[in-house]
C-alpha cells in the first residue's frame, strides 16, 4: 500500500522537483567554479533533498555542508551520499539538521548558495535577518552568496495567477500521482499560500489523497536591498533566473549575487 509514500513529502520531492526542475544546477555549478577551487568550502542552507549539493559533489567539489531543519529531508541527503556517492561520512561533507538561521560557527564558507526559493520560506524579517546575520559570520573574505528566487511577483506591482496540475508514476511502482497546486495570495499581498493537493491511484483505481499549504513570503527587490545593507553587505549582481518548468516563464526569477562590503 503506498500508505508511507502518502505520508513522506520527502520522498516525494524528488519526483516533484527532479533535479534541473528550475534550470539552475548549471548556472550554479559554473558560479561555483568561478568563485571557488574543488576544495572551497560551499554551505547549502536549506539544502533540501540535497538536489544541488549533491549534484556540486558529484562535480567535483569536495567540502559541502547541507542545512535543512526537515529531518526527513536530511535523511533523503543521507541515503543519496551512500547511493549516489558510496560514502557515508567524508571529512569534507557535513548534514545539519538545524534552521539556518542558527550560526554554524566553526567554518568559513566559499560559497554560501540558497536555491530553490527557500529564501521566500522565512516569514519576517527577523527571520530573514538572522540568515542574513549568518551568512555575512560564515562567508570567507572574499566568499559569495547566491540566493535564487522566483516568487512570481518579485520586483513588480501586480501578480500572476496560475495553478497548474499533472501527474506522474512514482518509479518502481504502478501509483500514479496527480498533484494539483493552487497557489493563493494573503489578502495583504504579503504572502503566497501553495495548496498543494495529491491524488494517488493505482491502476487508474483512486486510492488516496493528502494535502498541505506551504506559506511562503513575497520578497521584494527594495526589501532584498533594505536586508542587505542592513547586514552590512552588499548586491554584486542581479542575474535572470531560470523558467518555471511548468509555465516556462522566468516570472520574477531572478538570482541575488551577494559579498561582504
Ligand atoms: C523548496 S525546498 C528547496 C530545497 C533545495 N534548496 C533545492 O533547491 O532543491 C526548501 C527547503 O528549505 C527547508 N527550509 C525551510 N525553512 C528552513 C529553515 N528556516 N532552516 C532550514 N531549512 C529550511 C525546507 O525544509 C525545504 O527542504
Amino acid at each position: 500500500m503506498p500508505g508511507d509514500i502518502i505520508k513522506d513529502r520527502a520522498a516525494l520531492y524528488d519526483l516533484e522537483y527532479p533535479p534541473n526542475f528550475y534550470g539552475d544546477l548549471d548556472y550554479i555549478c559554473r558560479f561555483a567554479h568561478k568563485t571557488c577551487e574543488n576544495d572551497g568550502r560551499i554551505l547549502d542552507l536549506g539544502a533540501g533533498t540535497g538536489r544541488v549539493g549533491i549534484h556540486l559533489l558529484k562535480n567535483g567539489f569536495k567540502n559541502v555542508t547541507m542545512v535543512d531543519n526537515d529531518s526527513s529531508m536530511i535523511d533523503v541527503i543521507k541515503r543519496k551520499l551512500i547511493n549516489h556517492l558510496g560514502v557515508n561520512k567524508d571529512n569534507g561533507i557535513e548534514i545539519i539538521n538545524d534552521s539556518m538561521e542558527m550560526p554554524i560557527e566553526s567554518k568559513r564558507f566559499n560559497l554560501v548558495i540558497i536555491t530553490g526559493n527557500t529564501f521566500t520560506s522565512l516569514l519576517n524579517k527577523a527571520e530573514q535577518l538572522r540568515v542574513f546575520e549568518n551568512i555575512k559570520n560564515c562567508l570567507a573574505d572574499k566568499g559569495l552568496a547566491i540566493i535564487h528566487i522566483y516568487t512570481p511577483c518579485v520586483g513588480r506591482d501586480s501578480f500572476d495567477y496560475y495553478g497548474f496540475t499533472y501527474k506522474f508514476r512514482i518509479p518502481n511502482s504502478s501509483y500514479i500521482y496527480h498533484r494539483y497546486v493552487r497557489n493563493e495570495f494573503s489578502p495583504d499581498n504579503q504572502y503566497v499560500i501553495f495548496n498543494f493537493m495529491y491524488k494517488i491511484y493505482d491502476a487508474d483505481m483512486y486510492i488516496g489523497e493528502f494535502s498541505n499549504s506551504v506559506t511562503t513570503r513575497i520578497v521584494s527587490h527594495s526589501e532584498m536591498k533594505w536586508l542587505v545593507e542592513t547586514c552590512h553587505l552588499k548586491i554584486i549582481a542581479i542575474n535572470k533566473g531560470f523558467s518555471d518548468l511548468h509555465t516556462q516563464k522566468n516570472d520574477g526569477s531572478c538570482v541575488y549575487v551577494i559579498g561582504k562590503t
